[in-house]
């Protein structure tokens, strides 16, 4: 694709930001900060203001799945910074689904841990902002990218043929279908551990998000959009109907895969996303009560430059990088047109830098979305949202989207900001000594 293209709005004006070529990116602008202190509803829930902290896997949990000290230390400090909304991280159904042997997983046994994490959260946020957030928890089963271990354990929808040569363990049917109730217990139990909300996370390319892909795929969840997204289907119905019509119900999906494969979700012909099969998969979401939805793109393991637009150690971003974050916001934009009945939350903002808190000012201001997310962001200044709101928003503080903490993701270390915080920071140099 080519992606040159004229950019406008006046967050590009004169700034270090303004590489322009041809074509057409919109990234919004506004100078009123206070426009993010905008509350939001959410059923019978009230958002304290517009900005979402985006679930951000640390890497740092017990290997039961229980949250360690560290983890419980990591969201405290996150619920002090004031985001109305709060996403937890990717939390495994499974042992087998894991994405690392440290990451979160709900069970029976470790059931009061998470409580004593949703407790933590809310009590922060409270001393310290005076609201109660909203917290949500993502409920995932890493398929593709499984590491129980540590060590690569794929379950895969099918045989990619564009990404390997050998098949490697293609989930079965009767897997599939033994799936629901590992997530509909999930999701009893997070609202028994006090989380607002429950997320069906298929985005990314694990492994709800894969099967949306399953062109070629055999039998009942592969082929025709009905069986590539019965998964999913089943997932939403099985987890929405086990929780209370108070709680809410919500999903974090991708509406576009954009790999340069024949396997590819919500692609169109000129490369760009097509949102038909995704505007379906959210009237599944909205029929069975769902209220809020988070809208991504791409994989951080194929194509990171989509999904999490990046930096690579450059002072401003490349015009491919304004360009991703144009199609992420684009998507969310267009989605929230299409179903203004839904709460939206966009994502990719971090790149911006300094600048983000204006975008994402602009973006609500005109509309575009209920929420703007920040991820990479959190990590690097978890006060962000307090600071935004409260005229302290300080511009040496901000994430540089330099990708680190997905660098430490990716070699299962405990992640977080490697520029801005001093623990990680000494993570990723032990990590670079040990690799010579
Ligand atoms: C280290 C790391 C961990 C992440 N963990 C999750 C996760 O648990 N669930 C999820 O949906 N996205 C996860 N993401 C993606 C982010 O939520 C977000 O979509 C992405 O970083 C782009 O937003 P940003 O520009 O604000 O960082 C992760 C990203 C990074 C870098």
């Amino acid at each position: 694709m080519n992606n040159t293209y004229k950019l406008y709005g006046s967050v590009l004006k004169g700034t270090p930001f303004a590489e322009i070529t041809n074509g057409e990116a919109y990234i919004p602008y506004s100078e009123d900060l206070s426009v993010l202190g905008t509350k939001v509803n959410i059923g019978k829930f009230i958002s304290s203001n517009s900005i979402e902290y985006q679930p951000m896997e640390g890497q740092d949990a017990l290997t039961d799945g229980s949250p360690s000290p560290q983890t419980i230390a990591r969201y405290t400090s996150l619920a002090k910074g004031g985001a109305g909304l709060i996403w937890v991280e990717a939390v495994s159904v499974c042992e087998e689904g894991k994405s690392n042997p440290y990451q979160l997983q709900i069970t029976e046994k470790n059931l009061d841990s998470f409580k004593t994490l949703v407790q933590a959260i809310k009590s922060a946020c409270i001393e310290e902002n005076g609201f109660e957030p909203i917290v949500i928890i993502q409920l995932n089963h890493s398929g593709r990218y499984s590491k129980p271990t540590g060590v690569p354990a794929p379950i895969t929808a099918y045989f990619n043929t564009d990404i390997e040569n050998e098949p490697k363990r293609i989930i079965t049917d009767d897997e599939l279908k033994a799936l629901p109730e590992l997530f509909s217990k999930a999701s009893k139990l997070s609202i028994l551990a006090g989380f607002d909300g429950i997320d069906i996370k298929a985005c990314h390319g694990y492994l709800a998000s894969e099967l949306l892909s399953a062109f070629d795929r055999a039998g009942i969840y592969g082929g025709s959009f009905e069986n590539r997204s019965r998964l999913f289907k089943e997932l939403i119905e099985a987890s929405f109907s086990e929780i209370s019509l108070d709680n809410i119900r919500a999903a974090r999906i991708n509406v576009f895969d954009g790999y340069d494969s024949k396997y590819s979700f919500g692609q169109s012909k000129n490369g760009l996303y097509d949102l038909s099969e995704a505007n379906m998969l959210i009237d599944i979401i909205k029929k069975n009560g769902g209220k809020l939805l988070n809208v991504t793109m791409g994989s951080p393991y194929r194509n990171p430059d989509v999904s999490r637009p990046y930096r690579n150690g450059l002072d401003k971003p490349k015009s491919d990088a304004i360009f991703a974050l144009y199609r992420l916001w684009n998507g969310a934009k267009e989605i929230k047109r299409k179903h203004p009945d839904l709460k939206i939350v966009n994502t990719g903002v971090s790149l911006l830098g300094a600048l983000s808190p204006y975008a994402a000012a602009g973006a609500v201001t005109e509309g575009m979305t209920d929420f703007v997310g920040f991820g990479r962001m959190s990590f690097a200044y978890p006060d962000l949202a307090r600071d935004i709101l409260t005229n302290k928003f300080d511009s040496k503080k901000v994430c540089v989207a330099c990708s680190g903490c997905s660098t430490l993701k990716k070699n299962v270390l405990p992640s977080g900001c490697i520029i801005r915080n001093d623990y990680y920071k000494k993570v990723f140099q032990n990590f670079k000594k040990e690799q010579g």
